[in-house]
């Protein structure tokens, strides 16, 4: 195999797509993100060399690879998913990067947790979609650079349960549905839409809820700057009990 692969091939953006199971707009968007470089031909199009293929599914975090098993579709729904996000424009590859990170965040707690292989990928790719509700709030709303009013926090709070409808809607995604209409939620109960406590939230959203709020405070947004690593943590201990399950926030740290 490695000695196939070291030849000098070039793909089609549509080729590369196949070769890694992924959607062609997927591929498009590692190229647009930088992380697949290409050669342009005369006439503009996109190639992409075999070696430079490998090279980008071997770096941690970068393109997955080929999938297969009994989750693979349910892994490449959530994958094409993610790609609405650039229906937003610019501002939509943060979602996708912020997507992408909550996914590989929430793959590595709910391995050091214990989960069962199952609940793991579950984790991971309701981690990847947890936010797929934002495409049926306004564009204004979700954009805005300013604090919210308080009608539109209402109107934006509505966004798990957007999510999970959608989720509902895709045979191969109803068992995350309830995963992602639950990322919101907070132990002490006063979380949303419903509220609900402690054990009685799914395990795999108590842990996207942790990796959720970290990334955001680690990340820069158009509204906000980032924290420092040391002062999210120190924000997510504040808030054990309260907001977050105390043992997926332990876990956290120690994997950090
Ligand atoms: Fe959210």
């Amino acid at each position: 195999m490695k000695k196939d692969l070291d030849t000098e091939v070039y793909f089609t953006p549509r080729e590369a797509a196949k070769h890694l199971n992924l959607s062609l707009s997927a591929i498009k968007n590692y190229i647009y993100a930088n992380k697949l470089k290409t050669l342009k031909t005369p006439g503009g199009h996109h190639r992409i060399s075999k070696s430079e293929l490998l090279a980008a599914m071997g770096e941690e975090g970068s393109i997955p690879v080929k999938i297969e098993g009994p989750f693979a579709l349910m892994e490449i729904y959530c994958m094409a998913l993610v790609n609405v996000f650039k229906l937003l424009g610019l501002p939509g590859n943060s979602f996708i990067i912020h997507s992408k990170r909550v996914s590989e965040i929430s793959y590595k707690l709910s391995k050091a947790l214990g989960l069962t292989d199952e609940d793991i990928i579950y984790a991971k790719t309701a981690g990847l979609v947890h936010d797929i509700g934002h495409m049926a709030i306004d564009r204004r709303i979700l954009l805005k650079s300013e604090s919210l009013t308080a009608q539109e926090y209402e109107l934006m709070k509505l966004h798990p349960s957007k999510g999970e409808e959608l989720l509902n809607s895709i045979k191969e995604l109803k068992e995350i549905a309830d995963i992602v209409s639950q990322h919101h939620e907070r132990i002490d109960g006063a979380g949303y839409p419903m509220g609900l406590k402690g054990k009685d939230i799914k395990k795999a959203a108590r842990i996207i809820s942790i990796a959720e709020a970290y990334d955001s405070m680690v990340s820069e947004y158009s509204y906000k700057k980032p924290i420092s690593k040391d002062m999210a943590i120190d924000e997510l201990i504040k808030c054990r009990g309260s907001q977050f399950d105390e043992d997926v926030v332990e876990s956290f740290i120690k994997i950090l």
